[in-house]
């Protein structure tokens, strides 16, 4: 197959979108993004990121393993004349300007560690040897741009070719505003010197039961036909692989959503786990994060029966949560909870999905 999507879904929502796009362009793999997803674009005709919008952003994970993504492998197999490293190395003798000495150069395909560049011009990484002019920033979240500190970034000799060039699309489902999820990715991609062709924000079911309750099924049903409507529209469009302007990043969605990354993977800390609880294992095998274990405990809190006969198995939650709630949507016996808000809270998951699919993307059995 030369065609694949990565997905992340806690509720099925994108994984349902993933399969309807899968299914409208063919020969197309579904890949779950997890804890050893390593995103790699060799060979692939056609790629796509599909995931929820998480506090106006992509979900964390997401973002990281895009972040990891090695640029020298995008279209490697007929084309990549030069690896990353070796470009950012040749930048680096023809950038003239310097911040603080922290930056080492301007453009965003080359961008140094921990220095947020942000680029000008979107088409930046210019294969035809394009001069492209590089605001750059101090790195405290790509807004506070240094003044007057511009750098040139000479894209030419040995710059990243990618021949043929895949078709690239990202795609946020949301329950309403997708911000910068799309937007995010965009950036990050481009940073890899993957320029995305296609992005969308699609307004499916608001899931967040850990902020609000859901609505009412009938309600659910009719946004559901509604956002099948726009699916059918958007799959058509990729099939026909056509090609959209996504927008820049909202500075301050940027910066709430930094705050919310900062504590995401402690999100988990606060469930709780009623003892309606039948130690399925269920929540274990679903989390994306392998981020559950089942341990004989005696407190919600998790703390470890010392020899205890009594002691049941209860899941116990670790600090690399992505707050997905695939575990707390997909337990039969709505036995998790969020602090004490989801108790009368309803169940979400998006009706045409099984749990097995959803624990088949996360594989966290082995
Ligand atoms: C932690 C969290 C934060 C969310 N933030 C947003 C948001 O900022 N904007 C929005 O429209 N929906 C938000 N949602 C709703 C989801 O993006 C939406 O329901 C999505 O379709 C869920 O997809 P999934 O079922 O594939 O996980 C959020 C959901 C969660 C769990
Ligand atoms: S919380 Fe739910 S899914 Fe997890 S082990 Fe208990 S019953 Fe099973
Ligand atoms: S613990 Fe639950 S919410 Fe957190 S990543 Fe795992 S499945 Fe998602």
């Amino acid at each position: 197959m030369n065609k694949r999507i990565y997905v992340f879904s806690g509720s099925g929502n994108s994984l349902y979108l993933a399969k309807k796009i899968a299914g409208s362009v063919g020969e197309c793999e579904i890949v779950g993004v997890g804890k050893d997803t390593v995103i790699a674009l060799d060979g692939v005709e056609m790629v796509g990121f599909v995931f929820p919008t998480h506090y106006c952003a992509a979900p964390k994970i997401v973002k990281d393993k895009l972040r990891a993504l090695v640029g020298a492998d995008v279209g490697s197999a007929s084309g990549m004349k030069a690896s990353l490293t070796e470009v950012r190395a040749e930048e680096k003798s023809e950038v003239s300007g310097d911040v603080e000495g922290k930056v080492e150069s301007g453009c965003q395909m080359a961008v140094a560690d921990s220095v947020v560049s942000e680029c000008v011009e979107s088409e930046c990484v210019d294969s035809e040897g394009a001069v492209n002019e590089c605001v750059v920033s101090d790195g405290v979240e790509g807004e506070s741009v240094v003044s007057g500190a511009v750098n040139k970034c000479v894209v030419g000799e040995g710059s990243v070719v990618i021949e043929p060039k895949p078709y690239v699309f990202v795609l946020a489902t949301c329950g309403g505003f997708a911000g910068n999820a799309v937007s995010g990715v965009v950036e990050i991609l481009a940073e890899k010197g993957v320029k995305v062709d296609f992005g969308l924000g699609v307004k499916m079911v608001a899931n967040a039961v850990t902020h609000y309750d859901l609505k009412s099924k009938g309600a659910i049903a009719k946004k559901l036909a509604k956002a099948d409507k726009n699916i059918d529209k958007i799959a058509e469009q990729i099939r026909g692989k056509e090609s959209n302007k996504t927008k820049k990043q909202i500075a301050f969605l940027k910066k709430m959503n930094a705050k919310w990354e900062q504590k995401v993977g402690n999100f988990a800390k606060d469930y709780v786990v009623s003892d309606d609880c039948v130690a399925c294992g269920g929540c274990v095998n679903i989390c994306p994060t392998r981020n559950i274990q089942l341990k004989a405990v005696e407190s919600n809190k998790g703390e470890q029966v010392e020899g205890g006969t009594a002691a049941r198995q209860k899941p116990v939650f670790g600090e690399d949560c992505q707050a997905c709630l695939a575990c707390l949507h997909n337990c039969s016996k709505s036995a998790i909870n969020y602090q004490t808000k989801t108790q009368k809270r309803g169940r979400y998951r998006h009706p045409q999905i099984a749990i097995s699919e959803l624990v088949a993307i996360n594989k966290t059995v082995s």
